[in-house]
């Protein structure tokens, strides 16, 4: 099959030809469709990600048909639709993952092939609203999303949420998913064009992080916030303390912009605040992602597709963070 190796750090993806993979016991064959590319997969090209192997087939994200199962009792599979989740071997607790936890594609081969091997577990029926680019466009980024929106933060109808960094992978996915359960979101960005953009998904308004007196503007917009997504963390995290409400929830599952920064802890017991660290999502929130997406026909936004074999001009898009939406690889027609 033909598929993206990385051989090292900082080497350009090689589309070459390599084995197929070889199914062991409870796994299914993908044809993959399309993938697409997350920050995970710029950073370990770069070198700075833990459990680095080479040489290695990227890719969390991928849709395709199932074309291959290797147990019998898993037949039903063959020929569905599906898309991955890359969430692999959570285990048993909803709250945390397991030791065994791992994501698709590093250090198990990932979607940026023509065929990519995973657990039948992984597999679930690709929404029939979304195309094969779409579906792929979701996995990593619309799971850690909805986990922190729904599973960490409880978002309510109502409630008036923030999402820092609109322009995040993560980001789009949040405003999409908390637009849709009805709240009122805002969000800041570096970028006023990627705040326009937050606007036409459906947030209100928004603020440029990079102007000293964003916490002010904001509170000039909204009395206050319920829920805030944060995974820059940083200098502007302390910040949130000027606009939450009571009973706020502050979720984080990154540090884009640094580390957590002091905070003022009366403020965190007085006002019964609290923050919540989160990390992709378990087989249970992958499954509501799903039935939420279908429930409200949503499509993820796309910034742009390239064909596998241009995945080294596809991911020079991540070097300036310039793109709104995903970069996706279309893999097979
Ligand atoms: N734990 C997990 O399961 C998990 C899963 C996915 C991602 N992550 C982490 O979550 C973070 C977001 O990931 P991602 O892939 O969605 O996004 P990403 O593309 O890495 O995020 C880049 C965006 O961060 C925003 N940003 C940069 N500096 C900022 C600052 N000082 N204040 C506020 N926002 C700032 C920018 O938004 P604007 O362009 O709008 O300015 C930029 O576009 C990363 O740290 C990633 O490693 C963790």
């Amino acid at each position: 099959m033909k598929a993206l190796v990385l051989e090292g750090i900082n080497q350009e993806f090689i589309y070459k030809n390599v084995e197929n993979p070889v199914l062991e016991t409870g796994e299914a064959l993908v044809k993959v469709k399309a993938a697409s590319f997350n920050r995970r997969d710029f950073w370990i090209k770069k070198g700075q990600y833990a459990g680095l192997k080479f040489p290695i087939i990227l890719g969390s994200d991928g849709a395709g048909i199932v074309s291959e199962v290797k147990d019998e009792t898993d037949k039903y599979w063959i020929g569905k639709e599906v898309i991955i989740n890359p969430s692999l071997l959570w285990g048993d607790h909803e709250e945390f993952q397991s030791k065994a936890f791992n994501i698709l594609g590093l250090p198990k081969d990932g979607t940026f092939a023509e065929y990519v091997k995973v657990p039948v577990s992984s597999l679930f029926e690709k929404p029939q609203h979304l195309s094969f680019s779409e579906a792929a466009a979701i996995p990593l980024a619309g799971l850690t999303a909805y986990r922190a929106l729904f599973s960490k933060a409880k978002l309510k109808k109502g409630d008036n949420v923030l999402i820092v960094g609109a322009g995040a992978g993560t980001s789009t996915f949040a405003i999409l998913w908390a637009v849709a359960a009805g709240a009122n979101v805002y969000v800041t960005s570096g970028n006023a064009d990627k705040i326009e953009a937050a606007k036409r998904l459906g947030a209100i308004d928004g603020v440029n992080y990079k102007e000293d007196d964003w916490d002010q503007q904001l509170l000039q917009k909204v009395s206050g916030f319920d829920v805030i997504i944060d995974s820059a963390l940083g200098a502007g995290f302390a910040k949130h303390f000027n606009y939450v409400n009571p009973g706020a929830r502050i979720v984080f599952f990154g540090g884009t912009a640094g580390n957590l920064p002091e905070l003022n802890g009366r403020i965190i017991f007085w006002k019964q605040l609290q923050i919540l660290g989160s990390t992709m999502g378990s087989p249970q929130d992958f499954k509501a992602m799903l039935s939420f997406i279908e429930d409200h026909k949503i499509h993820p936004i796309i910034d742009s597709a390239y064909k596998l074999e241009d995945a080294n001009d596809a991911i020079k898009l991540m070097e300036n963070s310039d793109q709104f939406g995903k970069i996706v690889l279309d893999v097979t027609e």
